[in-house]
């Protein structure tokens, strides 16, 4: 409860902002991996989507670098936008990559991560009862970013009949009237879909007709399991940034999770909407890490093709041992990540996992935690070696889990 009686102080009576968080969905099963844990379970964990491979070699020397240089900078409070070699290297990322130009004073930021810059611009642009256009199933963050604005959120189910990509003709006029941001993210998490140019072409379309914002994030534009596609960027389609944030992250593409930097570019007044909540809630990225950050951007890109490759394999090993029990799972070309369908004896995708996790002792994350439009699904984060993969495969197959 908000508040225990009207006009009655109550210490600890939490926030409407807070009630209005859903449940944590993957924190629930945490703790039941956690509790097999201690039963001393050879737990398998395809739960979390957190890359298992060593950063870039050339971002440890230049931190080490950074944290041995004598002179004292490094260590004081970082500028809240980021220091200028820093968004001087997003903008040269971005003409590099996707051809694309980007004023680093004014339209590009330095990041705590990609999660810390969705939730704030989120907070920044959506009052109570505003209207959100959500993309789903998505990185669950979207969900809690969003119940904290207190803004209505319509989920706009991405789904397999239509190659993973939003239908925005089923969105009811009345709600693309109301709605003030449409949030999309390819490659996704965690259905693994991808954009096409004619899709992000009838975004901008859409945007542009019901006077719309649009959130894109490309935090897995480098992790193409499949060779043959290179992910675009939106800024590709809303080359004057008229009506785009773009938000991505040195965690997937280079494996620097736990560093927490991330980067914003975009529409330049957006972008100052987001560096004022910044400035009052946090610091900024530790300049050091901005230095290895920067020296990952300008650098040689081979560590996302190799990263990418391992996945790959890992994706084929998962699939090798997943059809043959009968599931119907699209091969995903891009992120790392699987979104197997369960089958349909299943109550529930919690049911599921529960189940997979009492009788094998694999954890996988119940599609329901990525918005309505994940019930029927479970995701399948590829961040353990491959023959984990076939271990748990082969337990699926011990333990009865046919599709
Ligand atoms: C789609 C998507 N966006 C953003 C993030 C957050 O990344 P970061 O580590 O930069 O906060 C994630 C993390 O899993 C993600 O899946």
């Amino acid at each position: 409860m908000s508040s225990i009686q009207p006009g009655v102080k109550h210490v600890f009576a939490t926030s409407d902002r807070l009630e209005n968080l859903p449940p944590y969905t993957l924190a629930k099963v945490f703790q039941d991996r956690d509790a097999k844990v201690r039963q001393g379970v050879d737990v398998i964990d395809l739960g979390v989507g957190n890359p298992d491979m060593r950063p870039p070699q050339h971002a440890i020397d230049t931190l080490k670098a950074a944290l041995d240089d004598t002179a004292v900078e490094n260590h004081r409070y970082p500028s809240f936008a980021g220091l200028p070699e820093f968004r001087a290297a997003v903008a040269s990322f971005y003409k590099t990559r996707f051809g694309v130009a980007v004023d680093p004073a004014t339209e590009a930021l330095a990041l705590v991560g990609s999660k810390e810059g969705i939730a704030k611009f989120m907070s920044a642009h959506l009052n109570p009862g505003d209207t959100l256009l959500l993309a789903t199933p998505c990185y669950p963050a979207y969900l809690g970013a969003s119940a904290l604005t207190q803004a209505r959120v319509v989920e706009v189910p991405q789904l397999a009949k239509n190659g993973f990509l939003p239908d925005l003709s089923a969105i009811a006029t009345d709600d693309a009237r109301r709605a003030k941001i449409i949030s999309v993210n390819f490659p996704n998490n965690p259905t693994g879909g991808v954009e096409t140019p004619e899709f992000y072409n009838d975004l901008l379309r859409f945007a542009r007709e019901y006077d719309l914002f649009v959130l894109s994030d490309i935090a897995y534009c480098d992790l193409s399991m499949d060779p043959s596609y290179r992910a675009r960027s939106f800024l590709e389609f809303d080359r004057d940034k008229e009506r785009t944030v773009e938000f991505h992250s040195f965690s997937k593409s280079y494996s620097m999770q736990g560093w927490r930097v991330g980067m914003a570019a975009g529409n330049a007044e957006a972008m100052a909407h987001l560096l004022k909540i910044k400035s009052n809630t946090d610091f900024g990225v530790f300049m050091a890490i901005q230095r290895a950050a920067i020296a990952v951007l300008s650098g040689p890109q081979d560590y996302c093709a190799r990263v990418s490759a391992i996945y790959r394999a890992r994706r084929d090993a998962f699939l090798a041992g997943v059809k043959p029990l009968g599931y119907p799972v699209e091969t995903p070309r891009a992120t790392l990540y699987v979104w197997l369908p369960i089958p349909r004896r299943f109550g529930s995708s919690m049911d599921f996992t529960r189940e997979l996790l009492d009788k094998t002792g694999v954890v996988v994350a119940p599609g329901s935690g990525f918005g309505k439009a994940g019930e029927g699904y479970v995701r399948i984060a590829l961040c353990v070696p491959e023959e984990r993969l076939n271990e748990a495969c082969r337990r699926m197959a011990e333990a009865g889990f046919r599709y």
